[in-house]
């Protein structure tokens, strides 16, 4: 790819820029020659090629053993027995038990590094034994349980009262505002130099005197343009919200912390459960070791993976071209490891700087000790450091070393040593002392690398894949490192831009460069400017792709081609927004819309379930829509738009099933559904699970109606929606309530669903198209109240979704970041941090794998979801000849299927939907007959 090689002007530039930065003389009098220290014992313990780890294969649940499929609604279609109307419902369980299963094909040389006891959950725990109602709307609509509810699984939940307190505002010092100092700093980007105002957002990273930092709350916004990031208001929740300090989740390590706690973002391992799960920085992971592995030690691990220990799930003769249905990196190797000697079982993990890209992961040998190791996790940093507060260093690998040698200085003040483990990687420490003497580090064993005792400085790591020319680049910007990014963006007729840019410390910080790694999307959209700051550099990422390492501070994108004209109507990509249809499609949808029109809005948003009853508003919104504007016919759907009203107030007025509470732990409006001990009720709405798609239904529902009847734009009624998006897409980092872009990762350009659950996978996201369906809600909700802001954004976000859909997720045949032996699945199914899962949460038909990445059909459809995608999904898998015809397909899905294709076909989706004596039980219950005509009409 020419893209990311070095140009020869860009090299030249380099060179010079390497010149003038990096020449300072090696200071020791004597001339350096290298000294090899080979490890004491004369043959390494060489290992297999997976050296230790696991492959965790299973789907992590959640704390549930399955989850309902999406389109399972009692109120699915007029029928009213569910179990007719969509067999594929949790009450008719057929095929989503069955299916569950993963044979482990893991290859030969790596299966001992399997965990025990895999494939427990997926073994047919008989569907029986569940309590279906546990995790269905059911009160309200059906009675379908025979079965009886076990312990840990409730239909019913003692009312949230005993820890209900007063509606209080969080306690003040949640504002970081009072410990920031605000400076005015140069980021020097290699070549370029930008002056900007910045700030150190708080005092453990102010206290790094050489620091260089950017705060995502005091960001200088992009100049010209709509800055997408202006803060909605930042006061508190509306009062009919309560307020509960007893959430179900722990804090661990995190206990002091009062600001509002990112919940979905890549660090959570460091304070959830053990809290030896993987932090993904990408390429590295990092891990507690906590004794485990070869070295038993008590430090931080850090893993990279190559392709040669990625293990690859069973092909599937379903699918043409018989691909993999899963591939997993292994976790737990443990390639190098930051630790130090006083490091033992009574180590205490604790992490601070809880940033949105960034958290520091404090080592410290007993609670309370002024020893320490601070290693910052950022996003796409270039090596991992470590800074030592009085404690011996001591290096290790579980994979084993094999050769190490100290190595000339490659500048004043850092010491460097090349590292060969085991499995034939190459790897460079560099060490910085406070006291600029020389450390000289021992090899002492296979595993061990040992410093000076009650030692201070800075220990960096990095994998060099590149020889010789790597590690000039890494000399040349060893002794800064990332500390914390931030984010800001605009958007300018059409044209979105947005930019990283990363704080960081170190040795000489103005005069070095840092090196950071971008991935595939980022690199595809970066500016000239970036671009030439590209190295020849790249290390495999997990599961997207390979990250190519850059020079410099800041990283700027462009995104071409916003949908800034998108509104409700219909769009396509050739002919933008149909905002009229003909009058024959009119006379069709106004004659089919009574029965539809008619269904109970009530009824079916009363549920015990956000989603379900996001969907179910959402749903109704768009029927009125669609027969007010696109039939023209505002009478027809008059009453069923009061009736959406009332439904809607009864979550403005707080009083639906499981009201909303503010969660005063981690910050943030959760359900009240888990306080009663099941934490998957609601899909795990309190434990911060999915809250974009729940909260996204209802904010897309409210543009509308907000739209149709302008009075309803209360104060209250946006001041009740203006939370929603607070809590999962706040544009503001100082809110004292709630973190900045709980789900939306700008680093990934696309949203993480997992919030509070522990997970050996890091984050996932199974639902690209909910994900759209957030940016395009927030989208058209800034519109309806004017927020052009918050319009910008949802667009800039969708411009990135678009593109990182395309990378990673929704694959067409020359995509060239997943395996070529994986992309024939034409969608991920769910991607995690550490895998990708051709499947879902409930179930393995098709139908469902790729009928979640299409539903809810919305006018942003066609903007992320390509025509050639589309065009090879459904002729690899839908058409007539294919392996699971569309026309074959029952329940809800079918509609959605069939919606799907009027992207690439709106003749075939029109006739479809337009069929004389339709089927209704092909119609989602988050769906209608009504828009699906009207979007293959348009
Ligand atoms: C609407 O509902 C009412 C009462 O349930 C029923 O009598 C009527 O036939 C329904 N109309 C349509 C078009 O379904
Ligand atoms: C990681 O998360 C999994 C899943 O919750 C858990 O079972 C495991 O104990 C955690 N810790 C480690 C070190 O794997
Ligand atoms: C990723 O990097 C590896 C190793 O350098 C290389 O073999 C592979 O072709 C790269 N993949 C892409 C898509 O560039």
């Amino acid at each position: 790819m020419a893209s990311k090689q070095w140009t020869s002007s860009a090299l030249l530039m380099w060179l010079l820029a390497a010149e003038r930065v990096y020449s300072a003389p090696v200071t020791s009098s004597a001339p350096f020659t290298e000294k090899t220290q080979y490890p004491p014992t004369t043959e390494a313990r060489i290992l297999a090629p997976g050296t230790q780890g696991f492959y965790p294969t299973q789907l992590e649940r959640e704390g549930h053993p399955w989850k309902p499929t999406p389109t399972g609604l009692p109120y699915a279609t007029p029928h009213t027995d569910p179990a007719q109307s969509d067999p594929e419902s949790p009450w008719g369980l057929d095929g989503v038990w069955d299916t569950l299963d993963h044979p482990e094909q893991v290859p030969d040389h790596l299966l001992s590094f399997l965990i025990p006891g895999f494939g427990a959950i997926a073994s047919g725990q008989a569907p029986s034994s569940v309590p279906v109602s546990a995790y269905t709307p059911a009160a309200a609509t059906a009675t379908p349980s025979s079965a009886t509810p076990s312990e840990d699984q409730v239909t019913t939940h003692d009312a949230p009262t005993s820890t209900t307190s007063a509606h209080t505002k969080p306690t003040a010092s949640a504002s970081s505002s009072a410990s920031q100092t605000t400076v005015s700093s140069t980021l020097v980007s290699s070549g370029t130099s930008t002056t900007s105002s910045t700030s150190t957002s708080d005092t453990s990273h102010s206290d790094i005197s050489t620091t260089l930092s950017v705060a995502q709350s005091s960001v200088t916004p992009m100049s010209g343009g709509q800055d997408v990031f202006v803060p909605l208001a930042t006061g508190p929740v509306p009062q009919t919200i309560s307020v509960r300090n007893d959430h179900p989740v722990p804090k661990k390590g995190i206990e002091t912390v009062t600001t509002p706690i990112e919940t979905n973002k890549f660090y959570s391992g460091l304070f959830l459960g053990s809290q030896s799960n993987t932090t993904f920085t990408h390429p590295y992971g990092l891990a507690w070791a906590k004794g485990s592995g070869n070295a038993g030690s008590w430090g931080m691990a850090i893993a990279h993976n190559e392709v040669n220990v990625v293990a690859n799930g069973p092909t599937n003769a379903n699918i043409p071209g018989n691909p993999i249905q899963y591939y997993v990196n292994p976790i737990a190797i443990q390639h190098m490891i930051l630790s130090a000697t006083e490091l033992t079982s009574s180590t205490e993990l604790t992490a601070e700087n809880l940033l949105p890209f960034s958290a520091d992961a404090v080592l410290k040998p007993s609670s309370g000790s002024s020893q320490r190791i601070t290693i910052p996790l950022v996003q796409g940093m270039g090596y991992v450091t470590g800074m030592y507060t009085n404690l011996q260093p001591l290096i290790q690998s579980s994979v084993f070393f094999t050769k190490l040698v100290t190595a000339a200085q490659p500048r004043v003040g850092i010491w460097k040593y090349k590292v060969t483990l085991a499995d034939q990687t190459s790897w460079l420490v560099y060490a910085i002392p406070q006291d600029g003497k020389d450390p000289d580090f021992r090899l002492e064993s296979n595993s061990n690398l040992r410093g000076p005792q009650g030692w201070s400085g800075t220990i960096q790591i990095t994998k060099n894949p590149a020889g010789d020319s790597g590690e000039k680049l890494f000399d040349g910007s060893a002794g800064v490192f990332a500390l914390e990014a931030a984010v800001s963006g605009s958007v300018q007729d059409r044209t979105g831009t947005y930019s990283l840019s990363f704080a960081k410390a170190g040795n000489k910080v103005q005069d070095t460069p840092l090196m950071m790694y971008a991935l595939p999307h980022h690199v595809a959209s970066f500016d000239e400017t970036t671009k030439n700051r590209m190295t020849s550099i790249t290390l495999r990422s997990t599961t997207k792709g390979n990250a190519t390492a850059v020079v410099g501070e800041t990283w700027s994108m462009v995104e071409p081609d916003l949908p800034t004209t998108m509104g409700f109507a219909p769009w396509s990509a050739s002919s933008g927004s149909a905002n009229s249809l003909s009058a024959a499609a009119q006379k069709v949808i106004l004659d089919v819309a009574p029965t539809e029109l008619n269904q109970s809005v009530d009824q079916q948003s009363n549920l015990n379930s956000m989603y379900y009853s996001g969907k179910a508003l959402s749903k109704f919104a768009t029927i009125v829509y669609t027969v007010n504007k696109l039939g023209g016919n505002p009478s027809l759907s008059a009453t069923a738009l009061q009736d959406l009203k009332t439904a809607f107030a009864r979550f403005i007025d707080n009083k639906q099933q499981f009201p909303l509470v503010y969660d005063n732990v981690w910050k943030g409006v959760v359900s009240s559904a888990s306080y009663g001990g099941d934490s998957g009720a609601d899909f795990g709405n309190t434990y911060y699970n999915d809250h974009h798609f729940h909260y996204g239904y209802f904010i897309h529902a409210a543009a509308i109606i907000g739209q149709l009847d302008p009075s309803w734009l209360t104060a209250a009624n946006k001041d009740w929606i203006n939370m929603l998006v607070r809590d999962a897409g706040n544009s503001a980092a100082n809110d004292p309530y709630f973190p900045f872009s709980r789900a939306f990762d700008w680093f990934h350009g696309h949203s993480w669903a997992k919030g509070l659950f522990e997970s050996f996978d890091g984050k996932d996201e199974e639902s690209t198209s909910e994900d759209t369906m957030f940016a395009y809600a927030i989208k058209m909700w800034g519109q309806t109240i004017g927020d052009a802001s918050m319009e910008a954004r949802g667009n800039l976000m969708l411009g990135i979704l678009r593109r990182s859909l395309h990378n990673y997720f929704l694959m067409e045949s020359d995509n060239k970041n997943q395996p070529e032996n994986f992309i024939a699945n034409k969608v991920t199914g769910i991607l995690f941090e550490n895998k990708v899962d051709h499947t879902t949460y409930f179930g393995n038909n098709l139908e469902y794998i790729q009928g979640i990445h299409m539903l809810p059909l919305l006018p942003s459809s066609a903007f992320v979801r390509s025509q050639n995608f589309v065009r090879e999904e459904w002729n690899a898998l839908f058409a007539d000849t294919a392996t699971t015809p569309a026309s074959g397909v029952t329940g809800g899905w079918k509609g959605v299927l069939y919606a799907n294709l009027a992207i690439i076909d709106p003749a075939s989706a029109w006739n479809f939907f337009a069929q004389s004596g339709f089927d209704y039980s092909s119609i989602d219950g988050g769906a209608s007959r009504v828009w699906y005509l009207a979007y293959a009409a348009g």
